[in-house]
């Protein structure tokens, strides 16, 4: 049973529930010793399943099997769970009935698919402000990048300028639904209108728009669609393309192999029909079930009701964030704009990667700090010249790492409330006002920190982890414990029966007396050594060099 289960999702409005997440109710560790329930403030990158999701393909396994080539009993219904997901995905999005519907991996799998389908003199426009997939996958073709516009009606303006360059050739403008930086959402329909006029054709790439609002994609007039499974609460590895079926189905396909063929001689292939053309390999039953549960729980809910949820805790967290002193929110567009629930700021004071590594460790926040894959549009709403961004690029190429711009990025998602976002703010506030309570370093081979000590164990889990020695607690022959000696062996032995929650995994502690620390980190360490000697923290090691100069 998932753990959330039993509570379902966030109550909305009286008698309505939004659909529940798994993992809503975990416990996370905090560097000073306790725990407390994660607040996830990032399903902007990947989201939590919903519950129903987990459920349904927890459902599923038994059935499991080979799609498409099988007579067994169980690959029939598998097929069926698979073609069923492609008439989710199609009814979710009001695609047009001749809409091809093809799973991919992701959003970025499915641009490149599009890429690689388009007429051969067929030029590509798109604006700079886009995420690294609706900018780079096009690159194979002339793009024109049009700069970032400063509103909507601008960005019509540009695009309506440069389609009538096109001069007649196939044209494709490749925009997103809405910024997965600024959450700005984008005039799809009037993109559209423009791009027809001219007779071009418009992909709009939909994963951030997809799981927060409702999309007809034949009203919007929109030739082409991606998004994302993990964004869509359905994070089981399958995303999906749907649009119009003529240029999929010209030439050969993005990826060559089983599936993709009717008839294969070494002289000659004859390539099969949409959507199997553009499906090579094995297909990913399960992340299509599982996306199809999410289009299916999502609309059954209702996405106008989750768009207009949305928006008002969006204009809520916007406005508790406004009063964080010394906290600066990035937009492109007025306020009067309607946006999905991203917000991206950084603090006075604070580098992304510090302020996010202090979320995480002494609050248990979870956000995302970076440039979102979105380079050109963050170096624009931080005002990154041209000079220093050159300076940045010839540090890297020397194998140097230079600090990045950057900033922080709050989310929304279904499983987000206000006490949610009055947590975080608070957090957000005390680290304003009073600096972090923990030290900080950082890392030397990457523009990241991390709390020194970092004193919180990894979940006991029964899946790999990186740098565990093999020490694996599944389950062994026999069911044994496959847990190996040292530390996590310990932890497990301890309590057969309940085995603890956390590997304790603490270095020894070294205190060299001469780290030069300023004021500031002396405060800091009080602070750290009272949380330490109160018992909570079990700190037995410590890596004082490196640590940068504290508030
Ligand atoms: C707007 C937007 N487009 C495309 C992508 C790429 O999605 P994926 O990594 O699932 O391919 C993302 C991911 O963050 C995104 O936010």
């Amino acid at each position: 049973m998932h753990a959330t289960e039993a509570r379902g999702g966030i109550e909305s409005a009286p008698g309505r529930r939004r659909p529940g997440v798994v993992g809503r109710d975990q416990e996370v560790p905090l560097v000073t010793g306790s725990s407390r329930r994660y607040i996830n403030l990032d399903d902007a990158a990947s989201a939590p399943p919903l519950v129903d999701v987990a459920r349904a393909v927890d459902a599923f396994l038994p059935w499991y099997s080979s799609v498409h080539r099988g007579a067994g009993f169980k690959s029939r219904v598998s097929t069926a769970a698979y073609e069923g997901a492609r008439d989710a995905l199609r009814s979710f999005l009001a695609a047009r009935p001749d809409d091809a519907v093809i799973v991919t991996r992701n959003t970025t799998d499915a641009a490149n698919l599009l890429a690689s389908s388009l007429p051969p003199r067929a030029r590509v426009v798109a604006f700079a402000s886009e995420h690294h997939a609706n900018l780079l996958a096009w690159q194979r073709r002339p793009v024109t990048y049009l700069p970032i516009p400063e509103s909507p009606g601008a960005a019509l303006a540009q695009l309506d300028h440069a389609l009538r360059g096109v001069g007649g050739r196939e044209a494709l403008v490749a925009v997103t639904g809405a910024s997965n930086v600024t959450g700005e959402i984008w005039p799809v329909r009037e993109i559209a209108e423009v791009a027809h006029r001219h007779g071009a054709r418009v992909f709009v790439d939909a994963a951030q728009l997809a799981p927060h609002c409702p999309i007809d994609m034949a009203a919007l007039d929109v030739d082409y669609l991606a998004l994302s499974g993990h964004k869509m609460y359905a994070p089981y590895g399958a995303g999906a393309l749907l649009g119009r079926p003529d240029w999929l189905a010209r030439g050969a396909p993005f990826l060559r192999g089983g599936g993709a063929v009717t008839f294969v001689t070494l002289d000659e292939v004859v390539w099969a029909d949409l959507p199997d053309r553009q499906e090579a390999g094995s297909p990913n039953v399960l992340g299509a079930v599982a996306l199809g549960v999410a289009c299916r729980t999502l609309a059954a809910y209702g996405m106008d009701a989750l768009a207009e949820d949305e928006r008002a805790l969006q204009a809520y967290a916007r406005a508790r964030l406004a009063a964080v002193p010394g906290l600066e929110l990035y937009a492109l567009w007025d306020a009067a704009c309607p946006r999905v629930g991203i917000l991206t700021f950084n603090l006075r004071g604070y580098h992304h990667s510090k302020l996010a590594a202090i979320l995480s460790a002494e609050y248990g926040v979870g956000v995302r700090h970076g440039c979102f894959c979105a380079h050109p549009l963050l170096l624009h709403l931080l005002r990154v010249g041209g000079d220093q961004a050159g300076a940045i690029r010839a540090a890297l190429r020397r194998g140097e790492h230079p600090p990045l711009p950057g900033a922080v990025r709050i989310s929304l998602g279904v499983d987000t409330t206000r006490a949610d976002i009055d947590y975080a703010t608070e957090a957000l506030t005390a680290i304003a006002e009073d600096g972090p309570r923990w030290r900080y370093r950082a890392c030397a081979d990457a523009d990241e920190y991390e709390p020194t000590p970092d004193t919180r164990p990894w979940p006991l889990l029964a899946v790999a982890l990186a740098g565990d020695n093999g020490r694996w607690r599944g389950q062994g022959a026999g069911g044994e414990t496959a847990a190996g000696d040292g530390a996590r062996a310990d932890a497990a032995d301890a309590d057969a029966d309940a085995p603890p929650d956390y590997i304790k995994v603490v270095p020894e502690w070294r205190d060299d007396g001469a780290d030069g620390r300023d004021r500031g980190e002396d405060a800091v360490a009080d602070r750290q050594a009272a949380a330490t000697s109160s018992g909570a923290v079990r700190i037995v090691g410590d890596e004082v060099a490196g640590t940068d100069v504290l508030k």
